[in-house]
C-alpha cells in the first residue's frame, strides 16, 4: 500500500511529505512508534493516521500479553511495527519472525531493526513462507495484520497448526476479518476479544484488533 499524504512528524525535514501516486516523493520519513525511531522509504508500508501505530500496538500488546520466553510471527510485518512492540516485551533476543513480501518494506524491517538479534526476516509471501515451511512452528503468539483481502483459509488454517497461545488479527476489513473468524471458529478457536478503532475519520473503515484463542 502506498503512502497517500504523511504526517511525518519529526520527518527528515521536520514537516509533511508529500508522496506521488507514483510513490516518488523528496526523500525519506522519520517516525516515532513503539518507543524507536523508523527511517522509512516511501514504498514501505506505514499507518497513515498519526497515532494509529501506537494505538494498534498497544492493544495487540494487551491482547496477546507477551511473557518472557515466548516466540512470535509478525505476519505481513511490513517494516515491523509489532515485531519491535513485541520485542519490547520479549527482549531483543526473542526469536521472533517477520514475513513481508513487499522489498521496502523488507529493507525497511532490516535497517531499522538491527538491535534485535533474535528477529529473523522471511521476505516472501506469508502464504508461499507457510507452505514452504521457510516459517515453522511451534510459536506461542502471531500477528496477523493483512490488506483488505484478509489473511484467508490456507494461511488461517496453517497458523493454527503452528499452536500459538493466541493470534491478535490486526483487520482494516471488518468483511473479510469475519470470513477468517469463521475459519477458525471451524478450527475450534474462538474470537475472545475484540476492539476496533475509528482510524479513517469521516469514512466507513474501521480497524479491528480481535484476539484469538483456541
Ligand atoms: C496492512 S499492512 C501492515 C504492515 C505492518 N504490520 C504495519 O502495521 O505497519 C500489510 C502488509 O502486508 C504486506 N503484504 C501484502 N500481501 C502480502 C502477502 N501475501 N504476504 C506477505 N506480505 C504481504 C504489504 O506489503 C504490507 O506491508
Amino acid at each position: 500500500m502506498a503512502l497517500g499524504i504523511h504526517s511525518g512528524h519529526g520527518g527528515a525535514r521536520g514537516g509533511p511529505a508529500m508522496v506521488g501516486p507514483d510513490g516518488a516523493f523528496d526523500g525519506p520519513v522519520v517516525e516515532r512508534a513503539a518507543g524507536r525511531e523508523w527511517t522509512l522509504p516511501a514504498g514501505a508500508f506505514w499507518q497513515v493516521h498519526p497515532a494509529a501505530a501506537d494505538t494498534l500496538a498497544g492493544a495487540v500488546l494487551d491482547l496477546l500479553d507477551p511473557r518472557p520466553g515466548e516466540s512470535a510471527w509478525d505476519l505481513y510485518g511490513g517494516a515491523g511495527l509489532f515485531a519491535a512492540a513485541l520485542a519490547t516485551r520479549l527482549g531483543p533476543d526473542a526469536p521472533i519472525t517477520l514475513v513481508e513480501s513487499a522489498p521496502p518494506a523488507v529493507s525497511a524491517a532490516r535497517a531499522n531493526l538491527t538491535d534485535l538479534a533474535g528477529l529473523s526476516v522471511v521476505p516472501a509471501t506469508v502464504e508461499a513462507a507457510l507452505r514452504r515451511r521457510r516459517v515453522r512452528g511451534p510459536v506461542d503468539l502471531v500477528v496477523l495484520d493483512p490488506p483488505r483481502t484478509g489473511a484467508g483459509a490456507a494461511v488461517s488454517r496453517a497458523v493454527m497448526a503452528a499452536g500459538p497461545r493466541a493470534v491478535a488479527y490486526v483487520a482494516c476489513d471488518p468483511a473479510a476479518f469475519a470470513r477468517d473468524v469463521r475459519t477458525f471458529r471451524d478450527g475450534g478457536w474462538r474470537l475472545a476479544a475484540l476492539r476496533a478503532f475509528d482510524m479513517f475519520p469521516m469514512t466507513h473503515h474501521v480497524e479491528c484488533v480481535g484476539l484469538l484463542s483456541p
